[in-house]
């Protein structure tokens, strides 16, 4: 597997299966337009099951104390490499929910600086949420950060909905025909200056008020047919159009439903995002031919929606059946312009990987966490992604029992319960003693196959 830049041959767009922390050095600094990053909550994919209820939530606080500053730093890691490869008139987004989202906004401002925060957009998710006690929780955060304060900006539109077109645009005027809103031509507040002056007979201090322009102005205005004077006299009121392009976008997206599990949009992908939601993102925060990076790909939702939309693109994704998932999404839509990297595709590519680069798969495909010691590693090659249980991997064909008894001994000498290997075959010995242990001394091991590794199926109740 080739490690090249990412970005050498200019123009194509770039797909790579690995950890982003380690992808990310081979992108070039100051070099991509806009970030977008989903990244996964503690436990993957058995996130919606985790969270379904109260009980439930009570189970994983018990068994997560302390486990939140730990996700934050696995986070805060990788962003403030992508903030090192924005341009300055870049943009980020993170989208997170609830459980993270207050503890990160901190982190955030300390990398992009407070100033460069724009803003938090609310996305409703789901129309409904049965939670058992209080209000159920409908939305996710998509926390929205420039790197500097001349960044790309597209203002969005949505078509205005008959509610509010009846609700607000009542009137219409007479000559163009044309909706209008009434809106205050006064501001709280005595002004003895120009805005202070009595206009058209109407002395606004009495109301303690001024006008929000100077008489000269409003004189204008008055010319231009953008004054409204209610036809029983009082205060004349400003007429607010409505806009041909729609009504501008605010930071709660209600609009956008979540990826329906009948929708034809829909690829299976547990966590796939709809591409309304990033096409508005690519659309309002970059142009065309710009480069839009998402480090946390998923089944490739940015990306379907930067070529849509003619940008350049940089996928990255830790799961090798994520990068095939989107391999087959970007081949409907007719993408050829890009290039895949990382991708292992038979136990022969694995066979052939040096040791350390085959632990690196190995451990990246459960989403562990390398251990710091590359070599003298006492037996512990990583670790399960929260619960932090030692990982031994074994580039060989059979794992036989005396490897389950040393991996047994190294979690008795870490005082640790659980731990998991991972290696091409277990002979039916070491499968025996697995369970022999399970019974007698309570140490639970799991036994991973490359071979399922490479087909997606990743345990993730271990790895939580
Ligand atoms: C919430 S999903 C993203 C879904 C995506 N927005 C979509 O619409 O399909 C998070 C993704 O992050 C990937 N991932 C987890 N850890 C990673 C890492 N360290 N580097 C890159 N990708 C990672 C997971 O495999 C998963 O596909």
């Amino acid at each position: 597997m080739e490690q090249q830049s990412l970005l050498k041959t200019s123009g194509e767009s770039q797909l790579y299966c690995g950890d982003c922390l380690s992808i990310l050095d081979m992108v070039p600094d100051d070099g991509v337009d806009l970030i977008y990053i989903d990244p996964p909550f503690y436990s993957q994919r058995s996130y919606e099951t985790i969270w379904g209820g109260e009980a439930e939530r009570f189970a994983f606080e018990d068994r997560w104390a302390g486990g939140i500053n730990h996700y934050v730093n696995y986070l805060v890691a990788r962003v403030r490499k992508m903030y090192s490869k924005l341009k300055d008139t870049g943009s980020f987004y993170v989208h997170l929910d609830w459980h993270i989202s207050h503890y990160m906004k901190q982190e955030l401002d300390k990398i992009f600086g407070y100033g460069n925060f724009q803003t938090e957009i609310v996305w409703r998710r789901t129309s409904a949420h049965v939670d058992t006690i209080g209000f159920g929780h409908v939305t996710d955060s998509i926390f929205f950060y420039s790197k500097s304060d001349r960044f790309t900006w597209n203002p969005q539109y949505r078509p205005y909905s008959e509610e509010h077109l009846s609700r607000s645009y009542r009137h219409k005027d007479p000559v163009t025909g044309r909706r209008f809103m009434l809106a205050d031509l006064t501001g709280a507040g005595i002004r003895h200056g120009e805005t202070g002056r009595v206009w058209h007979g109407i002395n606004p201090s009495k109301w303690t008020r001024h006008w929000i322009r100077p008489p000269s102005e409003l004189e204008k205005l008055d010319k231009e047919g953008v004054i409204y004077w209610p036809d029983r006299g009082g205060m004349p009121r400003l007429k607010k159009f409505l806009s041909p392009k729609g009504q501008p976008i605010d930071n709660i997206w209600t609009d956008i439903p979540p990826v329906s599990s009948q929708g034809a949009e829909k690829l299976g992908y547990p966590t796939q995002k709809p591409i309304a939601l990033l096409e508005r993102i690519v659309n309002a925060s970059s142009k065309r031919g710009d480069l839009v990076l998402d480090a946390y790909c998923g089944c490739g939702t940015t990306l379907a929606a930067a070529q849509k939309l003619n940008r350049r693109w940089i996928g990255i994704d830790i799961s090798q059946s994520a990068i095939r998932v989107v391999e087959q999404r970007l081949k409907k839509l007719g993408a050829t312009d890009y290039q895949v990297h990382g991708l292992v595709k038979t136990a022969r590519d694995l066979r052939a990987l040096d040791p350390f680069e085959f632990q690196n798969w190995a451990i990246n495909a459960v989403y562990g966490q390398h251990s710091p010691r590359k070599v003298a590693d006492m037996g512990i090659d990583g670790f399960t992604f929260m619960e932090h249980h030692p990982i031994q991997v074994k580039q060989s064909e059979h794992v036989g029992r005396p490897v389950i008894d040393a991996f047994a001994g190294v979690l008795q000498r870490e005082k640790e319960k659980k731990g998991m290997i991972i290696a091409f075959d277990f002979s039916s010995g070491a499968v025996d003693e697995v369970a022999r242990l399970e019974r007698e001394d309570k140490i639970k091991i799991q036994l991973v196959k490359c071979v399922d590794l490479i087909a997606g199926n990743v345990p993730f109740k271990i790895m939580v």
